[in-house]
C-alpha cells in the first residue's frame, strides 16, 4: 500500500511501487481529466502537480508519492475558478481539448512561483508540452491574461 494525498484528500493505493502515477490516477482513483499522450515525458498531457512542481505523472512511479501531496486538474480549484481556468474560457484555448488540462497544470506552477512571468519565461516554461490543434498562441495570451487579472 502507498498512502499520499490527492487534491486534498488522502489515499491508500495497492499497486505496485513502480504502477505509474497517470495509471493511478485514471484507473484507481478514476480522475479522467489528466491525459495519456506519449507516455515518455514528451507532451505533457500527463501534466500534475507534486508538492507544487510540475511532474510527468507517466514517468512518475507510484512509489515517488508517498507522503506527498499531488494535485491533478480537478483539484487546481474548488469550483473551476483558477485564474488561468477562466483566462482559458475566456480566450477559447481549448480546440480538441486532449492536452488542454496539462498546459494548465504546467501553467499553473509557472504562475505560482513567477506571478507575472514574461512573454520569454512564459514560452519557455510551456515548452514541453504538446497540442496538435497548435493553440500556442492562445495558451500565451490566456498565461498573460490570467498574470494580469489574477
Ligand atoms: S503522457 Fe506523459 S508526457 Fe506525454
Ligand atoms: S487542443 Fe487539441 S491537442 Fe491541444
Amino acid at each position: 500500500m502507498t498512502a499520499f494525498n490527492i487534491n486534498g484528500r488522502a489515499v491508500d493505493i495497492a499497486a505496485g511501487p513502480e504502477t505509474p502515477l497517470l495509471w493511478v490516477i485514471r484507473e484507481h482513483l478514476k480522475l479522467t481529466g489528466t491525459k495519456y499522450g506519449c507516455g515518455i515525458a514528451r507532451c505533457g498531457a500527463c501534466t500534475v502537480h507534486v508538492d507544487g512542481e510540475p511532474f510527468r505523472s507517466c514517468v512518475t512511479w507510484l512509489e515517488d508519492v508517498e507522503g506527498r501531496a499531488v494535485t491533478t486538474i480537478e483539484g487546481l480549484s474548488p469550483n473551476a475558478g483558477h485564474p488561468l481556468q477562466k483566462a482559458w474560457i475566456a480566450e477559447q484555448v481549448p480546440q480538441c481539448g486532449y492536452c488542454q488540462s496539462g498546459q494548465i497544470m504546467q501553467a499553473a506552477a509557472l504562475l505560482e512561483r513567477t506571478p507575472v512571468p514574461t512573454r520569454e519565461q512564459i514560452i519557455t516554461h510551456m515548452d514541453g508540452n504538446i497540442c496538435r490543434c497548435g493553440t500556442y498562441v492562445r495558451i500565451i495570451a490566456a498565461i498573460e491574461r490570467a498574470s494580469r487579472e489574477g
